[in-house]
This record gives structure tokens, sequence and C-alpha cells, in this order.
């Protein structure tokens, strides 16, 4: 009674969506690629799975379990009482479930792209989002998932509610699609599956989809940095360190840290000829982090008032950090914190891409 293609949707959701809650709520950020490759295999399914519920077969139709919600309230009223009308596809609180899901779903990848684009600086919206509008929905996101988990609970209640109440093995059914026929009430003829036109349409909405995301996401991030630095700027002040991209840190702090370049950080002598401080000086503050809308560029330009020249200072910095050992900052691979590029591939750029991140 399951078809091949329900139950296949069926548990790669499972496990699609166990791996995105996985990945969200547990591990860390430096795991978002696979985070994102279950979300993008989730939009796929559910394409597949709406295609599937308007031309699928018999129970996979949307129409062979829209109940009226008369028709949902008599089935909980009647759940007590034991020669309760079986229903051979989903019953009504199991289509209540579907239809939920259907909803809850989308709703929750609408909200991750829009915090992928405005926040993470990356997919099919980042050209258009800016990190103040897209920071909610990592809230709003969060809250879905929460509810999504709430909703799996319920499901699972069910499905063993009801494997109790009717001594049927409905999970064993969604592997084999096999139920017991029993004393089902015949219905009316259902129409034949389209599994052709179905899987053409499906085809065609993929490849649509997946064309316009591409598009999307080539062009330019909004408010992120040029990757390459200042020549000057990266001869003369990444001679010891990383040339820290100016996005790092705000205004004050560059003028802050040129004003006394002979005591550089408490001893070393990094002074330069007044021309130079003049021209580093000029694009440091052209491109601090206030002129830009990256992660970092809006956390690290609050400073830390006990030693504002030190982004390693900033309460941000320390946060996102506090997991890591000091053993690790002091290896001989790292070195100090302020070595960003050891563990940030992308340091350079001012991105700091999660997916960059690699702790040696
Ligand atoms: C002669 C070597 C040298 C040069 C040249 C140099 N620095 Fe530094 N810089 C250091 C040292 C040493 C530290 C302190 C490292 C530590 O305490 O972890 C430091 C620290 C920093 C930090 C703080 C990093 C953190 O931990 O948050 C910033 C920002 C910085 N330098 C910016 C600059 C800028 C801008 C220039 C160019 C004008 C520059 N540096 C040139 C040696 C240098
Ligand atoms: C020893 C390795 C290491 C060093 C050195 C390091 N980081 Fe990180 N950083 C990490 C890790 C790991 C995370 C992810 C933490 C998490 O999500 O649990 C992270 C997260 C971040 C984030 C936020 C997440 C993101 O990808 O946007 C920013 C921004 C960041 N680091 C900036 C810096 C800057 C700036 C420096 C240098 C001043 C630096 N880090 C030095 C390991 C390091």
């Amino acid at each position: 009674m399951w078809d091949i293609g329900v139950r296949l949707f069926h548990w790669l959701l499972v496990a699609t969506v166990a791996i995105s809650l996985a990945t969200g709520f547990f591990w860390p950020w430096t795991w978002l690629r696979l985070h994102l490759i279950a979300g993008g295999t989730i939009a796929a399914l559910l394409g597949f799975r709406i295609v599937w519920g308007l031309l699928g077969t018999e129970h996979a139709r949307f129409a062979s379990f829209a109940y009226p919600p008369r028709a949902v309230l008599l089935h909980v009223r009647g759940l007590a009482r034991p020669g309760e009308a079986r229903h051979l596809g989903h019953n009504p609180l199991g289509a209540l479930m579907v239809f939920g899901m259907l909803l809850v779903l989308p709703a929750i990848l609408v909200a991750g792209l829009v915090v992928l684009g405005g926040v993470v600086k990356q997919g099919p919206l980042a050209a258009f989002l800016r990190f103040r509008v897209a920071w909610p929905w990592l809230g709003i996101h969060q809250a879905l998932a929460v509810l999504l988990l709430v909703m799996i609970g319920g499901h699972l209640l069910g499905v063993i509610g009801e494997t109790w109440r009717s001594r049927e093995n409905l999970v064993w059914a969604m592997v084999t699609g096999r139920k017991p026929a029993g004393n089902v009430p015949a219905g009316a003829v259902a129409p034949a599956a389209r599994p052709l036109l179905a899987g053409a349409i499906v085809a065609i909405l993929l490849a649509s989809a997946g064309a316009a995301i591409a598009g999307l996401a080539a062009l330019p991030a909004r408010g992120v940095p040029p990757a390459q630095p200042d020549p000057a700027y990266a001869v003369q002040c990444g001679a010891c360190h990383l040339a820290y991209p100016p996005s790092l840190a705000p205004a004050a702090t560059w003028s802050g840290i040129l004003r006394d370049l002979k005591h550089h950080f408490g001893g070393t002598d990094a002074s330069l000829t007044p021309d130079l401080v003049a021209e580093i000086g000029a694009y440091l503050r052209a491109n601090s982090a206030e002129h830009w809308d990256t992660l970092p560029a809006r956390m690290l330009r609050i400073t830390n008032p006990a030693e504002p020249l030190r982004i390693t200072a900033t309460r941000f910095w320390r946060r996102m950090h506090r997991g890591i050992p000091d053993a690790v900052f002091a290896s001989q691979q790292v070195g100090r914190r302020g070595a960003c590029e050891a563990c940030h591939r992308d340091a350079a750029s001012g991105r700091f891409a999660p997916q960059a991140i690699e702790v040696p």
C-alpha cells in the first residue's frame, strides 16, 4: 500500500532531518557544510513529495488523506473505543502531522536560507540581505526546529499508540509497504499513478531550482570586503603576523594602534615613516568594521574597554573560542591567539566562513 516513492521519501527524510538537527543543535558551527547538504536534500525531497501527493499511487495522494476537521475530531473521540474504523493509509491524526510537516519544513528551510544569506553571506540570498535583517531569523529558524522536534515526538507517540491499539507493526509497514488487508471498507477507485509525468515535473523543478540557486549564489555578496588587502598594508603590517583584514576592528582601534607603533602591543617596535602611517591609516579607516556587513565585522566592532586594541580581547572573540584549550593556541602550529590563519583558511579575506575552519 505504501509505494516505493513514499517509503524512500519517508526514510530519507528521517535521515536528513536527523542530520540537520544533530549538526544544528549539537555539533559545532564548522559542520555547516553537512547541515547545508542535509537541508538541500530535504528541499528536494519535499519537492518530490508534493508532486507525488498529486500524481502518485492511491495512498500517496493528498486527496486520500485530506480529512475534514470533523473527521479528525470523530477519530480522536473514537480512539478509546476498540472497534474504531481502521484506516489503511494515514489516519486523520497522522494526516494532520503530514500536512503540518509540509508547512514547518519549508518554513525552516526559508528561515535557514535567510540566515545563510544575511549572516554567513553565502547562498542565493547573500547578494540581497543585510546582517541586521537576517540575524533575528536565526531565532525563528531555531524555534521552528524545536517545534519540529515536538512534532516528531507527537508522531512517534502516535505510531507507538496506534501500533499498540491496532496490533499492527506500522514501522515495518513503512519499510515493506505492506499491511494486512483485514476489514477495510472498500473506497472509491483511485486514479492511477502517473510516475513518468511526476518524474519529469520533479526533474524540471530540481533543475530550474538548482540553476536559479547557483545563479543567485554567484552574485557578489552584500557588504563583504574585497579579498585582497592594500599592497603597502600587506607588506608593512604583514611582516610579523597576518595582515589583519581591516574589517576585523573599528576605525578607533586602527587609529589607536597606529598612534604608538614604537611600543606595539607591549614592546615590539613596529615603527613606520609618517608617510606610510598616513597611507596605511587612510586605508584601515576606510575599510574598518563599520563599513562592512560580515559576521566578524558586525561582532568585532564592539571592543573590550579593558584592552581596546586587541581583536582577541573582544567578548565575541572570547565567546567563539572559549572551547579551544590554551595548549592549542600555544602549540607549534598555532603559536598565539592572534594567528587566525592557523585555523581559518580564509582569514586573509576577512570572511571567516565556518566551512573554512580547521584547527590543527
Ligand atoms: C615587528 C613585528 C610587527 C609588525 C611590523 C606589526 N606587528 Fe602587530 N603585533 C606584533 C606582535 C608581537 C603582536 C602581539 C602578539 C601577541 O601578543 O599575541 C602584535 C599584535 C597585533 C594586533 C593584536 C592581535 C590580537 O591578538 O588581537 C593587531 C591588531 C596588530 N598587531 C596590528 C598591526 C598593524 C596594523 C601593523 C602595521 C601597522 C602591525 N601590527 C605591524 C608584531 C608586529
Ligand atoms: C586555534 C584555532 C583558532 C584560531 C587561532 C582562531 N580561531 Fe576563530 N574559530 C576557531 C574555531 C574552532 C571556531 C568555531 C567555534 C565554534 O563554532 O564552536 C572559530 C570561530 C570564529 C568566528 C566565528 C565563526 C565564523 O566562522 O564566522 C570568528 C569570526 C573567528 N573565529 C575569528 C577569528 C579571528 C579574527 C582570529 C584571529 C584573531 C581567530 N578566529 C583565531 C578556531 C580558531
